[in-house]
Order: structure tokens, then sequence, then C-alpha cells
């Protein structure tokens, strides 16, 4: 729980309240309480202390009511901002370092008092500082037995004070409920490929919708058969799983609003199938869901922020990519929802697959008026832009740059690629209308041009988080493992759509 208070900061005995403090030109740092300053400034003296970037310090104030708090003492974390106007993807950091100091300290209540600087947008800093505090906060420890009086101290409650608190809280709760989001992302990331199915996209789908009043569909294997789906029915093929898509649609209330469609690759399992993939690492292909994962994690945010003028439909194939008796072999031809054939020259590009079905029917069902997906497409964009910036490509101009604007306020890093005929060339096909592969060389930008097949003149851009979804830039608020990365990007550009 996040709350923001106007009241003044008056802790109990045992409670620990948290000083973010800038750093001053040969002067200790302060904060609005003069006794947590004249400690700054002892600190300061010895050299302990002098609130750069990375630093903290925690000591002990007696409790200032002996009655309350049994007469315990304040625990005090000071953490540095440094001398820069400190922007958001700071308070990110600083929040996510306070979550790992305060977890080692086993603090379960949280009092911060928050910095009000004239110099900076405080809502929007409010709002970093919560997304960092949670993110920061996160663990997966559900698959592990914790042993009686070790188990981990999580916070239960975060006050945040402030004296403007009433221009805080709309940007506190938006930066809660996207955080909240990653964290749910994460947690279907995690979960192996035995323990989130297909199966489970539907079943969360339809959880979602229920608490939150969206439009849930769930189409099995025979709907997506009859409707034309050739991608996903074949990829689906090798594995004993039914393939699912989920369809979860935001309708906002008031005028017809333009509908934005988000697609995200829900691969369970990627083994490659028939071509399959090394040994080596192949438990990392449980993670080839997080696109999938990030556009669940988008309507459930979407279902609590409620906006204004926009709908949000989001759509996630769901299938495992297995080399079962029945499974796709290279060279075949299928035929996908908008009736485009494709030879599968190698069964491991399958996401494009999917993909391609699930986004011309997007369209077509909704005529949308922007279309983003976001997928685990291609390691080939770890190649060119390492564990840190997703892949950007689309047809749009606007809508890229939008995207990348967002990603960058965000700590979420895009880089756009270009598409184009010679790229498109890559992928003709002797047999059919196109190839499911173009080669090594642009491999990102290849697999892009396969999607822009399917989504016809919309707007459109598309994700490529191969190398984000994990094992992305070490961050004091992204942990090991699944980054939650997109979510709060598409969650920012629905919010400012417009
Ligand atoms: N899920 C993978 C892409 C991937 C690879 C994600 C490594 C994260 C890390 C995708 O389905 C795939 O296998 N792509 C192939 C495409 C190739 C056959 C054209 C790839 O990148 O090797
Ligand atoms: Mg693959
Ligand atoms: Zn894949």
């Amino acid at each position: 729980m996040i709350k923001v208070s106007s009241q003044p900061l008056r802790a109990k005995g045992g409670e620990t309240v948290v000083y973010p403090v800038r750093q001053r030109k040969s002067k200790a740092p302060t904060c609005p309480d003069r006794q947590v300053s004249s400690y700054l400034k002892e600190a300061f003296a010895l050299g302990d202390f002098s609130g750069k970037v990375d630093e903290k310090l925690v000591f002990y104030l007696p409790a200032a009511s002996p009655g309350k708090g049994g007469g315990k003492p304040v625990r005090i974390l000071a953490v540095g901002l440094g001398k820069e106007d400190p922007d958001r993807e700071l308070f990110r950091k600083v929040g996510g370092e306070i979550a790992r100091a305060v977890a080692k300290l086993k603090v379960g209540k949280l009092r911060i008092r928050m910095l009000e600087d004239p110099g900076f947008s405080l809502a929007e800093n409010a709002k970093a500082l919560t997304e960092g505090l949670i993110l920061g906060t996160y663990r997966f420890d559900r698959h592990k037995k914790i042993k009686k009086g070790e188990e981990p101290k999580r916070i239960r409650e975060i006050i945040i004070h402030s004296s403007r608190a009433q221009t805080l809280r709309a940007a506190v709760f938006q930066g809660k409920t996207a955080a909240v989001a990653v964290c749910s992302a994460r947690d279907m990331a995690n979960e192996p490929g035995n323990f989130l199915t297909p199966g489970d996209f539907a079943r969360m789908g339809r959880e979602l919708a229920e608490k939150h009043g969206l439009a849930c569909k769930v189409f099995e294997k025979a709907a997506m058969k009859k409707m034309g789906m050739g991608g996903i029915v074949a990829v689906n093929q090798g594995s004993a799983q039914p393939p699912k898509m989920v369809v979860l649609e935001y309708r906002s209330t008031g005028r017809a609003a333009p509908t934005l469609l988000l697609v995200g690759k829900g691969l369970t399992f990627d083994s490659g199938g028939i071509s399959l993939k090394p040994g080596s690492g192949m438990e990392d292909m449980k993670y080839d869901m997080c696109g999938g994962a990030a556009v669940m994690a988008v309507m459930q945010a979407i279902g609590e922020l409620k906006p204004d003028g926009i709908n949000v439909v989001g759509i996630v194939p769901a299938t495992e990519n297995l080399p079962g008796p029945e499974a796709l072999k290279p060279g075949d031809v299928i035929t996908l929802y908008n009736g485009k054939t494709v030879e599968v020259i190698n069964t491991d590009a399958e996401g494009r697959l999917i993909l391609a079905d699930a986004l011309a029917y997007g369209v077509d069902k909704f005529k949308p008026a922007a279309v983003v997906d976001i997928a685990t497409l291609t390691g080939a964009v770890i190649i060119g832009l390492g564990h840190h910036r997703t892949g950007l490509l689309g047809n749009d101009d606007k809508l890229a740059e939008k995207l990348l604007a967002i990603g960058d306020s965000c700590g979420e890093p895009s880089w756009r690629l270009p598409l184009g005929e010679e790229y498109e060339k890559q992928l003709k096909s002797e047999i059919a209308d196109l190839k499911n592969i173009g080669g090594r060389p642009a491999g990102t930008i290849t697999g892009a041009c396969f999607l822009k097949e399917f989504v016809g003149d919309i707007p459109w851009a598309h994700l490529d988080i191969a190398g984000t979804a994990w094992n992305y830039t070490k961050k004091s608020y992204i942990p090991k493992g699944p980054s939650g990365v997109g979510v709060r990007t598409l969650i920012e550009l629905v919010m400012n759509w417009k």
C-alpha cells in the first residue's frame, strides 16, 4: 500500500523514515527536519556522507514521543541525489536503492519525505520514485521452500509525505498502478513453461476482464482453424498444449474514441520446433512470452486507470513451439489470416507467424487508429543493440517518435531501425507469397518486414524486446531475470494518447 500524506512527518519509535537529499557545494546536505539535518552535518564533517548519487546513510534518533512506539528509536535513511537537478530516472533508481536498503533492514513500513525543490516536476518525480520503490521490491520465490522464521520481510506500507500532497496523488497512483503491472508481467515471465501455458494466458485474461470490467474473448484451436489463422495453428502442431488467442477490450465511456491495438507474442516455450535450438540456454525460452505478458499487464493497468478518449484492445496469441510428431516442418506452406501464403523455411522463426495472424485479425476486426506489437522476436536485435535498448521499427514516423520519447522518459529506451524494399526482397519465396526468414543479414529488420505485410497501412510500430525482456541493463529497480520492459512505455502511450 502506498499513500500520500500532507501531515507533518512525526515518526513513532521503531519506524523508518527516508530523506532523499541533494548534494551541495562544500556544504552538508540538509532536509526539512532540523534534527536530521544536524546529524547530516556531523556525518558530512567526518566525510561519511555528502549526498552524492548512490550514497546512503543509516542512523537512529530517539523517539519523539517516548509513550508511542515503546520509546524505541526512529531509523533514518538518508539517500543522496547528487548535485544535478534530479530527473525521473534518478528518482526511479533512488526508489530502487531505497527498496534494496530497507529489504536488508527488514522494514515493513516506510515513511518518505519527498524533496520539494522548485526546479523540477514534483508529481513526475514522485511517480518515478514510487515506480522505483515497487519495482525494486520485486522478488519471485513462489517455487522456493522458505524455512520457518526466514520469510523475507516485505514493505507493506509506504507513506510519502509532502506539503503539496494534493499535486502528487494522481501521479503516485499512476506510478503505483504501472509498477504493479510490471511486477505482474515479471511474475508471468518467471513462471516456467510447465506452470504458465497458453491455457493460463486464457485464464488470466478472463480473470482480468472480470476484475476490471474489460471484455474478454478467447479463441480456441477449432475457432482459429475455422477463421483461417494458419500461423498459430501451424506453430502449435508439435505441442500437446492447445493454443489460445486472448482478446481483451477496454472501452472508454463517452463519445466514440479511437482504438489502439496492442499485440504481444505469447510463446510460452520456444524450443525452435523441428529447427531445434541448441540445448545450452534453452531454458531461457520460457521467457518467449514476455511480449504477451506485457500486453496483459498493460490491460491490467488500463483497467485500473480507466483513461478517457481512447479504447484499447490487447491481443495475445499463445502457444508452445515444440517438435512433436505433428510438428510444422521446414518447407511447409501455410496460409495466414489475411490469405497470404508463407513458406516456412525455419520453424524457429515462429513468433512472426503467430503475430501475423493476431495483427491481421486485430486490424480487420477493430479498425484501430494505430497498432503496436511487442515481441521477443529476434536474437539479431541483441547483436545490434545489446541488452540496453529495445529495437523499434514501424511504418509511421509520428508513432515511432512518440514511442522513442516515451521510452526515454520511462527509462525504457529504444532505438529505431529502418524498414525498406531492399530488406523486403530478402523474404521473397519461389513458391509462396513470402518466406518466414530473410537470412542472417538484418534479421531484426526482416522480422519486422514480415509483420508489416499483415497490418496494411495503419500506423504501426514493432518493439523487439528479445534483448531487453531479460538480462536487461543492470539498475537498482530491475532485478535479475525478466524486466517487464515495455509495460510502462505502453501505459504511457495510452495515457498520453491524443
Ligand atoms: N524467440 C526467438 C528469438 C530470441 C532469441 C529471443 C534469443 C531472445 C533471445 C525467436 O523465435 C527465434 O527463434 N528467432 C530466430 C529467427 C531466425 C530463425 C530467423 C533467431 O533469432 O534466431
Ligand atoms: Mg523461435
Ligand atoms: Zn520465439
